[in-house]
C-alpha cells in the first residue's frame, strides 16, 4: 500500500512543501528500508528512530515487507530528523494500521525519540507560515514547537507529545485538542540592563546614545579603558523601544531557524543584544556554513550589534559587513543559489583611541609610538567608518563626578522620550513598511528631510569643510531628522543639524 504525508523542508528563512511517500509491499527484498531524499547518514539514524519508536509504541513494524520511502521533491535539498514523524505516520499508515486519508491537507513534523516520544525540532514558524500561505489546514508538531507554530492565525496546530498519542487521535479513539492560534504581543517589561541612572557624568554620550536608539542609527565610541564604554553599551537594552508584532515575528523566524528559540519562548518580545567575541569568524558574523544559518548580524536583526573592542576583530572579517550594513539584508550564495537573510541592525562600536589607551588624555600619557596608533586605526577601514553615523569620544569621568551620589535619569524615562519619537517617525511613514528613520532611502530623505535656507547654507558649509561624502551626507541628514523627533518638531532646524554634524567629526587625527 502507498500512504502520502505531508511535511516541509527549511530554506534559509523560507520553508518548502515535501511530501513524504511510503510504499509497503510483500514483493522485493523484505526487510530493507530505503528512503530516497536524505543524505546517507540522516537515513540511517531515521530509519533507527522510526523503527524503535513504532515498536516501542505498542505498533508494528512490518519488517518482512519491503519499505520505501521516497522525499519529494528530489531536488530539494533536505536535512536533520524533522521528517521522523511524517515517515512512521506512512509506514504505519501504508501497513493499515491508520484509517488512509486521515491526514489529508495536514503538514508533520517532529523527531522521534527511540520511546516514541517527540522532540523539538528548528523552523516551526516558517513552516507554519508556509502552510497558511498554501491553504494547510493543520500541523501536527511536537508539544514542545505548537506555541511557535500557534503564531500563525487560521492554523489547527495540534500538539503531540508521543507516536502513540497521535496514532490514537488518528484511530478516531482520543482527539488531541488543538491550540487556539494567532500571537499576541504581551506587554513586557524592558530586559534587565545597567540602568542609564547609575552612569556617572558621561551626558554627552548618554545624549548620543538616546539619539542612536531613538532613529536606530550606528555608533562608535572611543575613549581609555575604564571610561564606561562597555557599561554605557550595556545599558541600551533598557532604553530601545518595543518590538511590533510584525518584527517580533521576524526575529522570531530567525531565531527559529537557528534553533535559538529559548524554551518557553514561543516568541521574542524584546529586541536582540547580541555581543560576538572578537575571534568570531566570518560566518559566524555574517552568516554561512553548509547549511546556511544566519550569523550575528541577523541575530542581531531589529536590535543591537555591540562589537567591544572593534580594532580587535579581524579587519577582513569586519569588511564583510560593508555590504549588509547598506542593504540591511545579507545575501549568501551556495552552489544551489543564494540565500538572504534580513540584518536590519543597529552596530554600536567600542574602542581605545589607541593600543595602550591613552591618548588624548588629558592626566595621562600615551606611550604609542605615531606608527602603532596609525596601525591600530587602520584595522577599521575608512568605508565601515563612514556607515557610522555617530562617533564620540568617552573621556574617563573625574573623581568628583564618580563619587557623587546623586542619580542620573532612569532609562525608564529615557525609553519614553525614545517611544515616542519612533511614534512620530512611522506616522510619517505612514502604511511605507519603514520603521525608523535609519531605514529611510534616497526617495524618503528627498520627501521627509527637506531643509530650509538657513539649514541648507549650515550643510553646504559643512560638506565642504569636513569633506563628507555622498553617504555621509544621507547619514547626517537621518541623524537630523531623529534629533528633530526627539524634539518634536516637524522642520529640520539648524540646532538639529549643527548636533548631527557635530557627531560626524572623527577621533582626533594624529
Ligand atoms: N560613568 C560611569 N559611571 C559609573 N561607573 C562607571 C562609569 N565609568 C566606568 N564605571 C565603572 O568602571 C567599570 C569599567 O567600565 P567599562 O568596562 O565600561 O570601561 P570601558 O570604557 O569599556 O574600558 P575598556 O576600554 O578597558 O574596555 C564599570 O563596570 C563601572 O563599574
Ligand atoms: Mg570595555
Amino acid at each position: 500500500m502507498l500512504a502520502k504525508i505531508g511535511s516541509a523542508a527549511v530554506l534559509g528563512l523560507e520553508a518548502q512543501p515535501v511530501e513524504v511517500e511510503v510504499d509497503v509491499r510483500q514483493s522485493g527484498q523484505a526487510g530493507i528500508t530505503t528512503i530516497v531524499g536524505l543524505p546517507d547518514a540522516a537515513v540511517r539514524e531515521s530509519t533507527e528512530r522510526v523503527r524503535a519508536a513504532i515498536r516501542n509504541s505498542g505498533f508494528s513494524f512490518p519488517g518482512n515487507q519491503r519499505i520505501t520511502v521516497n522525499l519529494a521533491p528530489a531536488d530539494l535539498r533536505k536535512e536533520g530528523p524533522a521528517y521522523d514523524l511524517a515517515i512512521a505516520i506512512g509506514v504505519l499508515s501504508a501497513s493499515g494500521q491508520i484509517p488512509p486519508g486521515s491526514l489529508e491537507g495536514a503538514i508533520l513534523m517532529g523527531e522521534l525519540s527511540l520511546d516514541g516520544s517527540l522532540r523539538h525540532v528548528r523552523g516551526v514558524l516558517p513552516v507554519a507560515d508556509m502552510a497558511r500561505r498554501q491553504d494547510i489546514a493543520a500541523m501536527f508538531v511536537p508539544t514542545a514547537d505548537a506555541a511557535e507554530a500557534a503564531l500563525i492565525p487560521e492554523l489547527e496546530v495540534y500538539p503531540v507529545a508521543t507516536l502513540g498519542e497521535l496514532v490514537v487521535h488518528l484511530q478516531g479513539f482520543v482527539a488531541i485538542t488543538p491550540l487556539a492560534p494567532g500571537a499576541q504581543l504581551q506587554p513586557q517589561p524592558p530586559p534587565p540592563a545597567v540602568d542609564f541612572a547609575e552612569i556617572q557624568g558621561q551626558e554627552h554620550a548618554k545624549r548620543a546614545l538616546e539619539v542612536v536608539a531613538a532613529g536606530g542609527h550606528n555608533m562608535m565610541m572611543s575613549g581609555p579603558p575604564g571610561a564606561g564604554k562597555t557599561l554605557m553599551a550595556r545599558a541600551v537594552p533598557g532604553i530601545l523601544p518595543a518590538l511590533s508584532l510584525e518584527e517580533a515575528l521576524e526575529v522570531t523566524r530567525i531565531y527559529s531557524v537557528s534553533d535559538m528559540l529559548p524554551p518557553d519562548t514561543p516568541l521574542i518580545q524584546q529586541r536582540p543584544f547580541r555581543a560576538p567575541h572578537h575571534t568570531i569568524s566570518n560566518a559566524g558574523l555574517v552568516g554561512g556554513g553548509q547549511w546556511p544559518r544566519p550569523g550575528e548580524i541577523s541575530l542581531a536583526h531589529r536590535g543591537v550589534l555591540f562589537l567591544d573592542e572593534m580594532p580587535e576583530f579581524n579587519s577582513r572579517v569586519l569588511e564583510v559587513m560593508r555590504q549588509p550594513m547598506e542593504d540591511k539584508a545579507v545575501t549568501i550564495s551556495r552552489a544551489q543559489g543564494s540565500l538572504t537573510f534580513p540584518a536590519n541592525f543597529m552596530l554600536i562600536a567600542a574602542m581605545n583611541p589607541c593600543p595602550c589607551g591613552y591618548y588624548g588624555d588629558p592626566d595621562r600619557a600615551c606611550t604609542c609610538s605615531i606608527g602603532m596608533i596609525q596601525r591600530y586605526r587602520k584595522r577599521i577601514s575608512g568605508p565601515l567608518l563612514d556607515r557610522i553615523d555617530i562617533h564620540i569620544e568617552v573621556p574617563r569621568v573625574p573623581y568628583e563626578k564618580l563619587a557623587k551620589a546623586t542619580r542620573g535619569e532612569s532609562s525608564a524615562s529615557i525609553r519614553a522620550r525614545i517611544e515616542a519619537a519612533r511614534v512620530r517617525q512611522r506616522a510619517r511613514f505612514g502604511n511605507n513598511s519603514l520603521a525608523c528613520n535609519a531605514d529611510m532611502g534616497p526617495a524618503e530623505l528627498r520627501q521627509f528631510c527637506t531643509l530650509g535656507n538657513d539649514v541648507q547654507a549650515l550643510m553646504r558649509t559643512a560638506m565642504r569643510q569636513m569633506h563628507l561624502s555622498a553617504r555621509a551626507y544621507h547619514r547626517v541628514l537621518k541623524v537630523a531628522r531623529t534629533i528633530a523627533d526627539l524634539e518634536g518638531t516637524e522642520a529640520i532646524q539648524v540646532h538639529h543639524l549643527a548636533e548631527a554634524l557635530q557627531y560626524r567629526t572623527r577621533m582626533m587625527d594624529l
